[in-house]
């Protein structure tokens, strides 16, 4: 696999306008989603579900490529088309979460660290036979009195520089996510330093594990105060943050920044996103890959009426789409 290829795969992750849609919530999280509106977590509403979101008509106007979970991936359309072969039809880069999830970090208490590293090569090997062309790799960044340490943050590093060379070894281009957690009554000065130092550490391991950056995505965190902290902030200063931090942290070399929207609402989720490219010119394209603030009101629209809502949700996602990749331009208006 060439760097070209990867670098190509890359910019058009992040193509003008367009963003992410990340479902690939594991079984144990969907579960959870599902319960939320009183969906039965069934092998066959997980399909039903991922169908709806990738049969959105018209969904590439605005979306460039879905991370997808194992189970996914393995599957089909009710007509029997694999969802890696729909999406490459209509141009939707198929991509695949290869983590593990985070597992408490022995002797730091209140950390984690991301697993999933044993058998990656074979993982990615056959990911690719399966259509994904990129992969997402999520580590856990916790605020709290004491924490994050350093040896968290250097762990979890280490594991997503390792995991993205894998990635470029076998064709895939590896989106790497560390999210510092919103949750906590930390303020905004407090994520932006945890946000800093993490990534000046994440950029660090890519460096010495010889991950080539023109075929990388960062999937970034916003700097933003803790969900419970007194001091909340307005949209113009969470987006000046957040460019501030990745300006001092991010090589002007990476194709692409994408966010998660880590439990923001959806208005916030595309208003910071929207005032962050008004703000521009940024030194990389900044879009989203957002998971909760994609879905959420599609999944409660069809959890009415599985059948008689099917085209509502799908519509529901169309329009989160568009008011996101209008944001990825600067031109979204609320
Ligand atoms: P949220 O946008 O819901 O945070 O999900 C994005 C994601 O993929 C987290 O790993």
């Amino acid at each position: 696999m060439s760097i070209e290829q990867l670098a190509e795969t890359a910019l058009a992750m992040v193509a003008p306008g367009k963003g992410i849609i990340a479902i690939d919530e594991s079984t144990a999280t969907i579960a959870k989603r599902f319960a939320g509106v009183g969906i039965e977590n069934t092998e066959e509403n997980r399909r039903a579900y991922r169908e709806l979101l990738l049969t959105t008509p018209k969904l590439s106007d605005y979306i460039s490529g879905a991370i997808l979970y194992d189970e996914t991936l393995r599957q089909s359309t009710k007509a029997g088309v694999p969802f890696a072969k729909h999406m490459a039809e209509h141009g939707i880069i198929p991509g695949i979460k290869v983590d593990k999830g985070p597992a408490a970090l022995a002797g730091f208490p209140g950390e984690v660290v991301t697993e999933g590293l044993d058998g990656l090569r074979a993982r990615l090997e056959e990911y690719y036979k399966l259509g994904a062309r990129f992969a997402k790799w999520r580590a856990v960044i916790n605020i709290s009195e004491d924490i994050p340490s350093g040896t968290c943050i250097e762990a979890n590093s280490h594991a997503l520089a390792r995991y993205a060379a894998l990635c470029q070894e076998q064709g895939l281009v590896p989106m790497v996510e560390p999210e510092v957690i919103m949750d906590g009554s930390h303020d905004i000065d407090t994520c932006f330093e945890v946000t800093e130092v993490t990534l000046r550490s994440l950029f660090g391991s890519l460096y010495e594990h010889s991950v080539v950056l023109e075929g990388t995505i960062l999937k970034a965190s916003m700097v933003l105060p803790g969900s419970t902290c007194p001091d909340q902030v307005g949209v113009e200063e969470v987006a000046a943050a957040t460019l501030q931090c990745l300006k001092s942290t991010v090589p002007a070399t990476l194709p692409g920044i994408v966010f998660l929207s880590g439990g923001q609402s959806d208005e916030a989720a595309t208003a910071h996103l929207n005032a962050m490219n008004q703000m521009g010119p940024n030194p990389w394209p900044l879009s989203f890959s957002y998971g909760r603030a994609m879905q959420s009101a599609a999944l409660k629209l069809w959890s009415q009426d599985l059948v008689g809502n099917l085209a509502k949700a799908q519509q529901t996602v169309y329009e989160r789409a568009k008011a996101n990749g209008q944001a990825a331009l600067g031109e979204w208006k609320p």
